[in-house]
């Protein structure tokens, strides 16, 4: 269970790199009242465009735009039911190159991540592709070992496979009912009957995450209602980063929260969550992603360019627009957990 008021000290993992060991504090959250708005409501677009270009550079977003495209043509296929043999191998290849990725902290795949879904592609693609990068991040920095890291992108890549059953449903413009939900309930396992059918090799614990990610801590998941360690880490990482990337994105009936909302959300069903999965989260990706858009509680305009995962709620910021929303000729960067009394009080993805 997470329960983000008191995260104790843990021992870290072996295999952080020597920077990122640093974190091992608590996590604070006592600057998180200070985020007074989370919409991002105020914040112009026009800001939001030219800070976008500025988070990456050109080339860092080159380097990862062509296996998130890949990823994307393999998770279509996923999702439209017409994965076999052959398209394992190629998701297998794409998650090496996630990892690999992962590996080297090179966080531009972030950059999609956190984009609004391109509407050529159906959102359960996006979802997917986007639930196993920030999975892998999770997993990496729980300190995996290279064979669970593997399965975990490939549980986090196929986990929805099973909704190829219920596309139409899903695609149609209006409420879907209770006896329709109820059948869309039974996708992690209709998941899981499909690569039994269509894959001889497929590894045990990939099925098992992928039919256990709805499953939750407290017993309140489905479809077996299983309770803390009946459901195996794999899947509380999916299931985590599931929720999470689902509710930072538009979906056909509700519009997207900023990430500190989905943050509240999870918050709020603490007891169904991991609490380690929670604060490895935080440590890595942080509160605000890096490339947020925030504006400071001095008025000022910028977007997050590094996180600290030892206080993820005061981020570095790079700032472009001064406070009087004049565009700053020399950009300033603050590293907000060395700056008292400089906070974010808006933010937006
Ligand atoms: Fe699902």
């Amino acid at each position: 269970m997470i329960d983000f008021s008191q995260i104790p000290k843990e021992e870290d993992k072996d295999k952080k790199s020597s920077q990122e060991k640093k974190s091992e504090n608590s996590i604070s959250f006592s600057s998180f009242p200070h985020q007074k708005a989370s919409s991002g409501e105020g914040i112009s677009f026009s800001k939001k465009e030219v800070i976008t270009q500025a988070s990456f550079s050109e080339k860092e977003l080159l380097k990862a735009k062509e296996p998130y495209q890949q990823a994307l043509a393999i998770a279509e296929k996923i999702i439209r039911g017409s994965f076999t043999s052959s398209e394992l191998e190629e998701a297998k290849k794409i998650v090496e190159v996630f990892i690999d990725f992962t590996e080297k902290g090179e966080q531009e795949l972030l950059s999609f991540v956190f984009s609004p879904y391109t509407p050529s592609v159906h959102y359960l693609s996006l979802s997917l592709v986007n639930v196993c990068i920030l999975s892998l991040e999770v997993g990496w920095w729980l300190g995996l070992e290279k064979e669970s890291l593997f399965k975990l992108g490939l549980a986090s890549l196929l986990h929805d496979i099973g909704m190829s059953y219920f596309l139409e449903l899903v695609d149609k413009p209006r409420k879907i009912t209770i006896s329709e939900y109820q059948a869309i309930k039974t996708h992690p396992e209709k998941g899981k009957s499909i690569l039994k059918k269509n894959i001889q090799d497929i590894d045990e614990e990939v099925l098992l995450a992928i039919e256990e990610e709805h499953e939750r801590l407290d017993g309140s998941g489905y479809p077996r209602g299983l309770k803390e360690s009946e459901i195996i880490e794999l899947a509380e990482i999916v299931g985590f980063i599931d929720v999470y990337e689902a509710l930072t994105h538009k979906r056909p009936y509700r519009q997207a929260l900023p990430p500190t909302g989905a943050i509240k959300v999870i918050l709020s069903k603490k007891k169904s969550f991991s609490y380690k999965v929670g604060r490895a989260f935080l440590e890595r990706i942080g509160l605000y992603p890096k490339g947020t858009l925030v504006e400071l509680n001095t008025k000022e305009v910028g977007y997050v360019s590094k996180h600290n995962p030892k206080t993820p709620t005061s981020p570095w910021v790079r700032v472009l627009f001064d406070s009087q929303g004049e565009k700053l000729s020399k950009i300033k960067e603050i590293d907000l957990s060395k700056s008292p009394g400089v906070y974010i009080v808006k933010s937006k993805i």
